[in-house]
């Protein structure tokens, strides 16, 4: 590959007459929409020059940069190198336990190109998948780019999902291999991850190998032949290898994430408009300046946001991150404000619910620690409430930071809406305007835009560079998910409510379906009333999301058991354990409620509205529409420890 050259990118590209017209914009807009992006392109290294911006003549499926070519992991590690920047850290990374290591672009490039030498030497090639289970150590980021280089599909699995959520992925996206650890540490102990993995790989024959990193120490199940240590496979290869390019629509990864049925949807995200736009959106949200800043994005990389801003964004644009290894309250709650006083964090990117745990914890935590390096702040994955947003400003913020609230999704790939750090005073709770080049609009049930002052349904009318290529496998349901509700405009549906204001900026109003949103997660309540309804005591089940002080929601259940019995202790507790097992701790219901009846339309549809209501303690709205009105009454005579 050839070394970076500042005149290789094309400053701009001919535009076809259809890109201007299928957008839908007046041509002049749309010309100069797809100039900017292609100017944002432009600041990637390609190996080989786009013929066309965008080609959205297979709506909903859309192709950017076509033709061009490019390697992901190039741009994110060795460009860097090449242009002199080897000794810049890439990560200060800190575990745990406290143990640390720093990692410049230059070891960063060695670490990556062993870990490619190593899957090549198992014979992985262009296009096969590969399924990763990782604590948030270093070797989760070499996975991803060695992936990445090899144009092999990465699947990133959450840490904390159970050994079936980890086998339906990896049967999915048929991987071949698995990479993952002995164990992680959790809360100050070594807790297993190989064993759980084992349990997912017992039947997924399209499996051949299982990459161990030895993280903790810790005893491990070992199938030989199958397994291979990282330390004896990585450590020995040549520090040497020659990415070659791939096509911009190359598939990057996929990501499973959860819809309105109980399958998780694999988004599939491909490669030079995912990193034209992570990259993008990193520096101008931020406002980053590489030679300067510390960034620290919180986010799992089993998440989408540990993907845009922990590995490809802040990578892409040559930036010095932190990563943190476990959690926040470990060993101590001020664990955070430490990391950010100890290399002088000046980017700080995280969720809501952590900064409502703050505000639990005390602001005198962080008042303890000089946190003056602090520039901007950086919230996503929920709404945020006005008062975290004023407690975050004040004490993390020093008065000060402007908080960018970005709204974006896994679908969305990259943010989409989010206020600048430089731009006019943010509003606590609005995410204010899509971002330069991106498009988004309010709309009512018919798709007309509502007015200022009203509320209505978010979506995207424009295709931008790093939307979802499709769910994996499942072209019928990508169609019908996003594209269908608004089919006669065009519209992509995002899913969440949303209003304009009086300026017209824009507020999230949370999901209008059956997703929850539980500590910036996204689970859905059909996933979880699958997993009860799997447990043998259990005949139905209903699960709704009721507001929470901490994690915006909480799940709760509403189960009607085998026989009609009447609920204990224990058979809750049981439950909450079961989904546990089947989906991950995460998913645990906070409550679970023993109902003889649940409420529902004549057609059989359960009222959530109403268990809602139940489970907020409110007053039990409209019953006219349920077929039996009688159930509510029946419910409540029995949760208050009646029949
Ligand atoms: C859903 C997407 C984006 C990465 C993390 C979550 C909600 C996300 C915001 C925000 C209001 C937000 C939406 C969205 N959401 N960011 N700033 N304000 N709501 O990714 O799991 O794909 O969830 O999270 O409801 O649809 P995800």
């Amino acid at each position: 590959m050839s070394p970076r050259s500042a005149d290789h990118a094309p400053a701009e590209n001919p535009l076809t007459p259809r890109d201007a017209a299928v957008s839908g914009l007046p041509e002049q807009a749309a010309a100069d929409r797809l100039a900017f992006w292609a100017q944002q392109a432009g600041q990637l290294h390609w190996d080989t020059e786009w013929d066309q911006v965008l080609d959205w003549s297979d709506a909903p499926f859309a192709r950017w940069f076509t033709g061009g070519r490019l390697n992901v992991a190039y741009n994110c590690v060795d460009r860097h190198v090449e242009s002199g920047h080897g000794d810049q850290v890439a990560f200060h990374w800190e575990g745990e336990p406290g143990d640390t290591r720093t990692i410049t672009y230059a070891e960063l490039r060695r670490e990556v190109c062993r870990t490619a030498n190593a899957l090549l030497s198992l014979g992985l090639t262009a296009g096969d998948r590969v399924a990763i289970q990782l604590p948030m150590i270093p070797e989760a980021v070499f996975a991803m780019l060695a992936c990445a280089r090899l144009g092999l599909p990465h699947s990133v699995v959450f840490g904390g999902f159970s050994p079936a959520a980890l086998q339906s992925r990896i049967e999915d996206a048929r991987a071949r291999l698995l990479i993952t650890s002995d164990g992680q540490y959790r809360r100050g102990k070594a807790e297993p991850m190989k064993a759980n993995t084992d349990e997912a790989t017992k039947d997924t024959p399209s499996i051949e190998h299982v990459l161990v990193v030895r993280r903790t120490g810790i005893d491990v199940p070992w199938t030989e032949g199958r397994d291979v240590w990282w330390h004896d496979l990585v450590d020995a290869q040549p520090d040497e290898h020659t990415p070659e390019p791939f096509d911009a629509e190359h598939p990057l990864f996929i990501l499973y994430t959860s819809g309105t049925t109980g399958r998780p949807k694999g988004i599939l995200h491909t490669s030079g408009g995912y990193l034209t736009q992570a990259a993008y959106t990193h520096r101008t949200v931020f406002g980053l300046d590489a030679d300067t800043d510390v960034y620290w994005c919180t986010a799992d990389i089993g998440w989408i946001t540990g993907h845009s801003y922990l590995v490809y964004g802040p990578l892409a644009n040559r930036t010095t991150s932190v990563m943190y290894e476990g959690t926040p309250s470990t060993p101590h709650e001020g664990r955070h404000f430490e990391i950010i006083e100890r290399y002088g964090v000046t980017i700080y990117y995280t969720a809501p619910t952590l900064i409502r745990t703050f505000m639990k914890w005390g602001e005198h935590i962080p008042a303890a620690h000089d946190l003056s390096s602090i520039r901007v702040l950086g919230s996503v994955g929920e709404p945020i409430n006005p008062e975290a947003w004023r407690w975050y400003r004040e004490h993390i913020g020093g008065g000060r930071a402007p908080i960018v609230d970005t709204w974006w999704q896994t679908e969305t790939g990259a943010v989409m809406i989010s206020p600048l750090p430089d731009g006019p005073a943010g509003k606590p709770g609005s995410a204010q305007a899509p971002l330069p080049g991106l498009s988004a609009k309010v709309v009512d049930d018919q798709g007309q835009e509502v007015g200022r002052g009203e509320s209505g349904y978010l979506v995207l009318d424009q295709p931008w560079p790093s939307m979802l290529r499709g769910i994996w496998g499942d072209e019928e349901r990508y169609r019908e998910t996003y594209w269908s509700r608004f089919a006669d405009q065009g519209y992509y549906f995002a899913g969440d409510g949303a209003r304009y204001d009086e300026d017209g900026d824009i507020w999230l109003l949370g999901r209008v379906d059956d997703v929850m949103n539980v500590s910036g997660h996204r689970i859905s309540t059909a996933e979880i009333e699958s997993a009860l309804v799997s447990h043998p005591a259990v005949a139905e089940a209903a699960v709704v999301g009721a507001s929470d002080p901490t994690t915006g929601q909480a799940i709760v259940a509403f189960v009607i058991l085998r026989g009609g019995a009447a609920g204990t202790e224990d058979v809750a507790a049981a439950l909450r354990e079961h989904v546990a097992r089947e989906i991950g701790p995460i998913a645990k219901p906070r409550r679970i409620m023993v109902v003889p009846e649940l409420p529902k339309t004549r057609s059989g549809k359960i009222m959530r509205r109403l268990l809602r209501d139940i489970a907020e303690n409110r007053e039990v709205g409209d019953v006219t529409t349920l077929a039996d009105a009688s159930v509510m009454d029946l419910i409540d005579a029995r949760l208050k420890g009646g029949t």
